[in-house]
């Protein structure tokens, strides 16, 4: 887990300073860094600020916790488990609801910190239509669309397990917003390549690679699911071999149509980092690591920086997308059997 670069080459490291290294466009938005602290690790862009050492100036963009139309109380307890080399939780989308977080979350935030992202949640269409519509009358910089939630029982997944719902949602909330418009797809799927072809006709500017994986834990004393919603949303290492492939399929869909990937899922990393934006992400997401190392996030940008002084690159972008082929042809035959 440790930021890996390869040796510095003689005459290869470049004067560029980090900052410059690290900033870039993202949706037309300018991002300081490549890392995005993702929706349900970071409450709504104030809660890490009391930490001291951290800045939100460290990341590129912040996503919001997920919001929906009415206040929502969340799951009942337990929400949250901790698993190897991973935690299951189900929140619930918890959340005030999108009048509060419009009115009274907005206004507090520093725009000139960094980028904020909503992200927008309904159990109906009507209700992503609605709450995408506030945030588009808002100072929000970009809207996520969170079709991939495993922990509610109407909307969320159902929406996004099924290529023509997620369609439906993405086409509707296109119609009320010129924001950038950032779709979050689910792993629970059969094939997200054929998701994410059908969001990008829908309208979607970018793509979030990938929610959680869907999962359970059971106390043999009782007998019973820990997590109280009965089965959780697995996030953190465990699950970044997936997410890894799943931004490498993803990819295969959205460069032709220069539709960028934030790849997320279990980065802890500099090198985690890297390997993601090798495997096609534009940007990179961090969520779990931020609860046992809040000041994470400047570790993996001087790592990154490192890796690309080393090659000699001068951006991020130069290395989007790099992914050599394996020894095999790709995906030629099943990996396990
Ligand atoms: C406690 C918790 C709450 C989350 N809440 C949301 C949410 O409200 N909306 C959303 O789109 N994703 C939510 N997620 C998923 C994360 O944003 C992220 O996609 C996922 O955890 C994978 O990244 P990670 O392994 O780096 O945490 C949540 C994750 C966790 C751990």
């Amino acid at each position: 887990m440790s930021a890996t670069a390869a040796p510095v080459a003689p005459g290869a490291a470049s004067a560029a300073s980090q900052s410059s290294l690290l900033a870039m466009r993202f949706c037309g938005l300018e991002f300081a860094s490549p890392l995005v602290l993702l929706s349900g690790c970071v409450g709504f862009g104030e809660e890490y600020t009391r930490v001291e050492g951290f800045s939100n100036r460290d990341a590129g963009a912040i996503v919001l916790k997920g919001t929906t139309g009415a206040p929502r109380l969340g799951n009942a307890p337990h929400r949250v488990c901790e698993t190897p080399a991973g935690m299951l939780n189900a929140i619930g989308l918890q959340n005030p609801g999108v009048d509060h977080v419009v009115r009274q979350i907005l206004p507090g935030l520093d725009f000139t910190e960094t980028r904020f992202i909503a992200n927008v949640c309904g159990s109906t269409i009507e209700e992503y239509v609605e709450v995408t519509r506030r945030f588009d009358d808002s100072p929000i910089d970009a809207i996520e669309i969170n079709i991939s939630c495993p922990n509610i029982k109407e909307g969320g997944v159902q929406f996004g397990n099924v290529p023509a719902m997620s369609a439906r949602v993405v086409e509707a909330c296109r119609r009320v917003t010129a924001k950038p418009l950032i779709t979050k797809l689910s792993p629970n799927q059969t094939d997200i390549r054929e998701n994410a072809r059908r969001c990008i006709d829908a309208g979607t500017d970018a793509l979030s690679v990938i929610n959680t994986v869907t999962g359970m834990a059971i106390d043999v004393a009782t007998g019973r699911p820990v997590i109280g919603n009965g089965q959780g949303g697995l996030s953190g290492p465990a699950i970044k071999p997936i997410a890894l492939l799943k931004v490498k399929e993803v990819r295969q869909v959205a460069g032709p149509r220069g539709i960028p990937i934030i790849g997320q899922g279990g980065i802890v990393s500099a090198h985690d980092a890297l390997e993601f934006i090798i495997a096609g992400a534009s940007a990179v997401g961090i969520g779990t690591a931020l609860f046992y190392d809040p000041l994470v996030c400047r570790a993996i940008n001087s790592g990154i920086a490192h890796h690309l002084r080393a090659r000699g690159l001068n951006s991020v972008a130069e290395l989007v997308g790099t992914l050599q082929p394996g020894a095999l042809a790709d995906g030629a035959v099943c990996g396990s059997c």
